[in-house]
């Protein structure tokens, strides 16, 4: 089997962009784009990956780890500038290499198997894989001859006005011979206008001796290139149509598809509904019969089955089987929520694990605590974690009922079967079975009310 590797360019800038984040970290649907293709990489028939950085590398270095190989192009001097950049690595090994771009991110793995197929297959030296795009300005042109063979790429600023007509473009990905990759590159002459190596030049270079042939793309989105923020919503449109598609097709149903967002690691399992304006990205996970939405933000959380969740976010948490979230609910930062809770309107629950059956219906905030079975936290309970620098810890029993407008200052332990009477301030920890009373006692003064001086207003409220 001959081997194959492939070369990732993501050194550039991306100005067109406009953004501080180099181009090709540019999340798409919350996750960077290169990381798109990397993963797709790593599910298809290539052996080991290379990837081109230099503008901010740290970016992808810290994103990708031990999961590629880097080259570094220090100074960003075109496409096959940047190929050049690999040599240290790849030159003179026999195999297949492919090259991608890293602004692609709609590509994926049962096309890159099949251009590495049709391109050991057919013999070629270099493989060029191109695509017809209605509207194919910023495109470099496939120029072919009289006998329709491949001759050069001609990048769009530099076409003539009958080339510009030309549909067919390069989408930027190309199989080719290893070998004759690292014999061809150095080739590559400086084009003056921009003041680059153009890869694309190869293919002049190499038409003379080499075998090249083209692969023709039918899905032309696919390949489509991120340039600018609008090309990035244009991408992050086909994805989110994609994977709507599949869950769909996997049995979840999806109320008004184009204003649902979801990530591309997410997991759903069928019976779930998902209401409009709702996104689940990051590595989340989402139960059978559990109902999320509208208007809610699920990311990176785990909903088990039967879960709703209502005009609510969770982020980075866990929420068991039958519980109900919001409407207006805050659940985040490793938040475990137990079985059969409810978790209602304007109730923010940070680091916090519930036994089952608890329960936090309006306007709580729950932080840094451990809570029991069978908890009842009344309208306006607040754990009350943060002293001005660190914060503290609350930890309550099971059966526990908490009154309303109640402040546990922690660190504080709250054993079970404990009632605490609404409105208290508590500060030190409650016995099992305990009344907990904080607060001061009500005073009333009999018949006092004419003895206060107040003023008096007419029924035009003027005094
Ligand atoms: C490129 C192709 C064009 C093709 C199009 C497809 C060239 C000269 N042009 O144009 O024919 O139709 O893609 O989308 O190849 N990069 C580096 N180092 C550099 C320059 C670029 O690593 O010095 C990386 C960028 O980070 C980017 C990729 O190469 O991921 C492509 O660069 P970009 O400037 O987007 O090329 P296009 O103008 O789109
Ligand atoms: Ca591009």
């Amino acid at each position: 089997m001959t081997k194959k590797r492939a070369i990732v360019l993501a050194a550039g800038k991306g100005t067109r962009m406009k953004t501080e984040l180099p181009k090709c970290a540019f999340p798409i649907l919350k996750k960077p784009m290169v990381e798109y293709i990397i993963e797709n990489l790593e599910h298809s028939v290539v052996d080991e990956t290379v990837v081109v950085i230099g503008h901010q590398r740290e970016v992808f270095e810290k994103m990708l780890g031990d999961r590629v190989s880097f080259a570094i192009q220090e100074a960003q001097q075109g496409t096959g500038h940047a190929c050049l950049a690999t040599s240290a690595l790849l030159e003179g090994k026999a195999g297949t290499t492919l090259i991608l771009l890293g602004d692609m991110p709609l590509i994926n793995n049962k096309l890159i198997n099949k251009i590495l197929n049709a391109h050991e297959n057919s013999n070629n030296d270099l493989t060029v894989v191109t695509a017809e795009f209605d509207n194919p300005k910023g495109y470099g042109r496939i120029v072919r001859n009289q006998y329709g063979r491949i001759q050069a790429i001609v990048e769009d600023a530099d076409c003539t006005k009958e080339q510009k007509a030309i549909k067919e473009i390069n989408t930027g990905i190309y199989a080719v011979d290893n070998e004759q990759l690292f014999r061809y590159l150095p080739q590559i002459e400086l084009n003056r206008r921009k003041g680059e190596y153009y890869l694309t030049d190869i293919v002049a270079l190499m038409q003379k001796d080499c075998h090249i042939g083209t692969f023709a793309m039918r899905d032309a989105y696919r390949v489509m290139g991120v340039n600018d923020l609008y090309n990035a919503s244009v991408a992050e449109k086909h994805l989110r149509e994609d994977i709507n598609k599949r869950h769909m097709l996997n049995g979840v149903s999806i109320i008004n598809p184009e204003t649902v967002t979801i990530g591309h690691n997410v997991t759903i399992d069928p019976g779930v509904t998902i209401h409009p304006n709702t996104t689940i990205t990051g590595d989340s996970a989402v139960g059978e019969n559990a109902v999320i939405g509208p208007n809610s933000e699920i990311h990176n959380a785990i909903i088990r089955p039967d879960v709703h969740v209502r005009h609510s976010l969770v982020f980075d948490s866990e929420v068991m089987e039958r519980t109900t979230v919001g409407p207006f609910a805050h659940v985040r930062s490793g938040a475990v929520i137990g079985p059969d809770n409810r978790i209602g309107n304007f109730v923010e629950i940070k680091k916090t694990t519930t036994g089952p059956n608890t329960k936090a219906a309006h306007l709580a905030y729950i932080g840094d605590t451990d809570v029991g079975h069978s908890v009842n936290f009344g309208a306006g309970s607040v754990t009350v974690n943060f002293d001005g620098v660190e914060k503290h810890k609350t930890t309550i029993g099971n059966d526990v009922f908490i009154g309303c407008n109640t402040n546990l200052i922690a660190p504080i332990t709250i054993d079970d079967n404990v009632f605490i009477a609404a409105g208290s301030t508590v500060t030190k920890n409650v016995p099992k079975g305990a009344l907990a009373i904080a607060r001061n006692k009500q005073i009333n003064k009999e018949d006092y009310v004419k003895h206060l001086i107040r003023p008096r207003h007419n029924h035009n409220g003027q005094k």
